[in-house]
């Protein structure tokens, strides 16, 4: 097949925003060309790099992603390891903020995506969605800005100035105590909620337009990275508190980048499916026989909640509005951590035989008696070690029904020493679970090293490649 490598070239992407709005100048963007024939460029890359987003790699991807996020040229590298092209279709069960699907689409590959968090699969579902005109979105986001803006003027709020008022004497908009209850403590400030919340209610007006879910996205993006006191490194945690934010210029920005990169899709791609839906479960969405490569990268086993990584997006833009709802969500979660786990969960039915994993299960356990550990999830440790390698088990014997004989697999899994110390070597563990399922093991690629200060040993990242040769099921 024959590829080229379009032209990088400076926008000056938004600068007509920039006038109207003076808060917050646009960073410049690489302009990313965009076509069907697409020739990855390898780069050596160090440690440290290997999981940055190149800023070639920026357009689509960088709508929004998250810190669990792996980057656009990993997916690449196995496209065109697997000789994947227009012909075949490629599977992400465990999506997240959608990498594999982008890039899949702009190798004109059809994606399938599956994803259990509702904010990452909503994410997901506007990253592949480029059927919308950049113009449209913009003069709308406009009209909306300035609805939202001269609302704000009517409270006494320059929206394109830092307030240096007492906001005491502000009617500012809250959430209730229950809905409160469920963002990390501080993670917004409150003139910045006001605003975030007016603009919303601005947008809202719009939601039945085809540009709604990505002026939604633009504000999830500019909540994390702009608006918010969130840092994340890589745990997510509260910063420095922002007293006042220029929420509608940040919006604004977001939308500009939408736009910029919606006028580079020329020609025609595929359409991609993302559902929001357990991985463990997705032959009843994916049609038998029908998935040439997986391309994915699992949770591990790390005591990482996956809902707060994206817990105030979710929170504010009404993707969970209950702990009750947050925890149906969990529920269809692989379980990775000790707040997911719940009293009739029996994934680890599905390794109950496999020597290595039990032994692991009881070293944490006797640790934790001989640590004096006695915390209700410090208990819990040992079982959801089972738990999360009986889930992958579960997920592994599903998926058997919907790849076509031949098909090629790579996940990448980290090594994992967060309970107790105990070594998790996931890539090796998995690689043995799936083999037993009828998988053949083709090789372990090193993807980077983490030195782990806790245990002093280098716990690896790796990308386990495995192929189905199509026996029984
Ligand atoms: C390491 S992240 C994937 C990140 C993704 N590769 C990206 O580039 O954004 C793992 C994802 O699996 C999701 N997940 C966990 N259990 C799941 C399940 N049973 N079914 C589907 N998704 C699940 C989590 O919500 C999280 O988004």
């Amino acid at each position: 097949m024959e590829r080229t490598i379009g032209q990088s070239i400076l926008s000056q992407g938004g600068k007509e925003v920039s006038e109207r709005f003076p808060m917050r100048p646009f960073p410049l963007q690489l302009r990313l060309p965009v076509c069907r024939h697409w020739k990855p460029v390898k780069k050596v890359r160090t440690n440290g790099q290997i999981n940055k987003l190149d800023p070639q790699d920026r357009a689509f991807h960088d709508w929004y992603r998250f810190v669990l996020s792996f980057p656009p040229h990993l997916v690449r590298d196995y496209i065109e390891d697997f000789n994947l092209d227009e012909r075949h279709r490629i599977l992400d069960p465990f999506c997240g903020t959608g990498t594999t699907l982008v890039e899949s689409k702009l190798h004109g590959i059809q994606g399938i995506g599956l994803e259990a968090n509702p904010f990452a699969h909503f994410a997901s579902s506007v990253k592949v969605d480029w059927k919308l005109d950049p113009d449209v979105l913009t003069t709308r986001a406009r009209d909306i800005a300035n609805a939202t803006l001269d609302f704000l003027q009517t409270q006494g709020i320059d929206g394109n100035q830092p307030f240096d008022g007492d906001i005491e004497d502000l009617p500012l908009r809250t959430l209730d105590d229950k809905t409160s209850r469920l963002l990390i403590k501080h993670s917004i400030s409150p003139l910045p909620l006001h605003k975030v919340l007016v603009l919303l209610d601005c947008l809202k007006k719009h939601r039945d337009e085809p540009y709604y879910r990505h002026g939604l996205l633009a504000l999830a993006n500019a909540l994390v990275f702009s608006i918010s006191n969130l840092r994340f490194g890589p745990e997510i945690g509260v910063g420095k508190r922002k007293e006042d934010a220029p929420v509608v210029a940040s919006w604004l920005s977001e939308i500009d980048k939408i736009a910029h990169d919606l006028r580079l899709v020329a020609g025609s791609y595929p359409d991609s499916d993302v559902f929001l839906a357990d991985a463990r479960h997705l032959s009843e969405l994916v049609a038998p026989d029908s998935v040439d490569a997986v391309i994915t990268s699992p949770p591990y086993p790390n005591e990482k909640d996956y809902t707060r990584m994206t817990r105030l997006e979710s929170v504010l833009l009404g993707f969970i509005r209950s702990k009750a709802e947050l925890r149906a969500f969990k529920k269809n979660f692989v379980r990775s951590n000790t707040r997911g786990v719940y009293k009739d969960d029996d994934d680890d039915v599905w390794i109950a035989r496999h020597a290595g994993i039990e032994r692991i299960a009881d070293k944490i356990e006797k640790r934790r008696v001989s640590l004096g550990k006695t915390s209700g999830f410090e208990k819990l440790y040992g079982r959801v070690t089972r738990l999360y390698f009986g889930g992958m088990a579960r997920h592994l014997a599903d998926l058997r029904t919907v790849l076509r004989p031949g098909a090629q697999l790579a996940y990448v899994v980290g090594d994992q020493a967060s309970y107790l110390r105990v070594m998790i070597r996931t890539g090796q563990l998995l690689t043995e679970i799936a083999q037993a399922l009828g998988y053949e093991f083709v090789r372990t690629d090193l993807f980077r090293t983490r030195f782990s200060t806790a245990t002093k040993e280098q716990l690896r990242e790796e990308v386990v490649v495995l192929r189905w040769p199509g026996q029984e099921r």
